[in-house]
């Protein structure tokens, strides 16, 4: 084994290496979660009563590296990944983010770098983001009524700061601004036709996702799902939509506003799974590539890339892992739920949604 230095790493093209699994889905996208801790506890995904003050997170020394998260995404790239995105827990709690995006937007291969954050710190760091890179940021918000968009966040205020990053990150250049609001009936459900007004005519893109059994943590219970079916029914009764062409595999169903307010969309991962053209691994912070948001367990990259692994060794890791997936647990949600024993799901905040 050579060390694990990018200087010795032999130039290869893109996408050279491309792999399928075994329902002939490509590996397109890599979402690459670089920090476990948040600043929020929203319900749905850090409840409070778990991740409380003595909570074991990792230790910076646990979490991968810039380095190796960009050796990974540019091994990534000879896969056939095209995509990237930053997310968390909250990315921007993670020290010199910016610095790690400047590094993945030398890659060759990666089209579009985007970043998943809740918003809060966003203002301070719009600008440089983007100046070192960054095309796309999503930021999550699930309601502008200050007690929902408390409760829906485990208590915690800035709302004022989340909107104002939203505003620092048009002002910045990073277009479009997609905002994802997770919806849980009898929580937020009814403040959602506020969200999407307040940001009809702007550039920034509204996306409702169906809540979803993430992790184990939770306590997910399907009467709390308003599916997008029932969302889109009150939304046309206000302002008339109409669906924008999709793409295989594409998360949210596109719709714009027939008066043209811009864009909206919608998230259905439990009324409407899209694992048929699923093309998503997922890095988590601690170095594992899971193959499914709701996997068990991932391929461990930090021990290889810490034990000196040569770039081909890691590559037939992740190609024989990938060419061997048969993930589509959004498809199958409802048997794997009656099966007598439950299945261990990795956390959310480990691997960012
Ligand atoms: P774009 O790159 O802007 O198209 O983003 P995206 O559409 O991939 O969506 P984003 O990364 O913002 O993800 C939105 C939400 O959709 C996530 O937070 C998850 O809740 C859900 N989601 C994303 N990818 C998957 C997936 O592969 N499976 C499931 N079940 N849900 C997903
Ligand atoms: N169901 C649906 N979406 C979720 N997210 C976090 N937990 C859940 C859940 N249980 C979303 C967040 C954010 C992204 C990272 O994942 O709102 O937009
Ligand atoms: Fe933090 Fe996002 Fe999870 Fe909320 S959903 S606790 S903002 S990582
Ligand atoms: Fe992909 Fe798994 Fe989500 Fe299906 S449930 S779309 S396989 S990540």
């Amino acid at each position: 084994m050579e060390g694990d230095s990018d200087e010795h790493t032999v130039v290869a093209l893109p996408g050279r290496d491309a792999v399928r699994d075994t329902l002939g889905r490509p590996m397109r996208d890599l979402r690459i979660s670089v920090m476990d801790r948040c600043n929020f506890r929203c319900p749905y995904c850090m409840p409070r009563e778990t991740f409380h003050d003595r909570y074991r997170f990792l230790r910076s020394s646990e979490r991968l590296d810039f380095r190796e998260i960009t050796r990974v995404a540019r091994l990534g790239t000879r896969l056939g990944v095209r995509k990237v995105r930053i997310t968390g827990g909250e990315p921007l709690l993670r020290p010199g983010i910016a610095d790690l995006v400047a590094e993945l937007s030398t890659l060759d291969g990666v089209e579009d770098i985007a970043l998943t954050t809740n918003g809060v710190l966003l203002a301070q760091h719009a600008a440089e983001l983007k100046g070192n890179g960054l095309h796309r940021v999503t930021v999550s918000l699930d309601s502008l009524d200050p007690a929902v968009f408390e409760s829906m966040n485990g208590g915690f205020g800035g709302l004022d700061q989340v909107l104002e990053g939203i505003g620092a990150a048009l002002a910045a250049g990073l277009d479009p601004v997609k905002v994802n609001a997770v919806v849980k009936r009898g929580v937020n459900d009814h403040t959602v036709l506020d969200l999407l007004e307040r940001f009809r005519g702007t550039r920034v893109i509204v996306r409702m996702i169906e809540y979803m059994d993430v992790g184990n943590r939770n306590d997910w219970h399907a009467a709390e799902v308003v599916s997008s079916a029932e969302l889109l029914r009150q939304i046309s009764q206000r302002w008339p939509v109409t669906a924008l062409p999709g793409r295989r595999g594409q998360v949210a169903e596109r719709y714009r506003y027939v008066d043209g307010a811009g864009e909206l969309g919608f998230i259905s991962s439990v009324s409407a799974p899209f694992c048929g053209g699923c093309s998503r691994a997922r890095l988590s912070s601690e170095g594992s590539l899971y193959m499914c948001l709701f996997a068990a367990n991932g391929l461990d990259l930090r021990a290889p890339l810490r034990a000196g692994a040569t770039d081909e060794e890691l590559l037939e890791l992740v190609r024989g892992t990938w060419s061997r997936r048969s993930d589509r647990y959004s498809e199958i949600r409802d048997a794997e739920r009656a099966a007598a024993h439950p299945l261990h799901k990795v956390e959310m905040h480990y691997i960012g949604g």
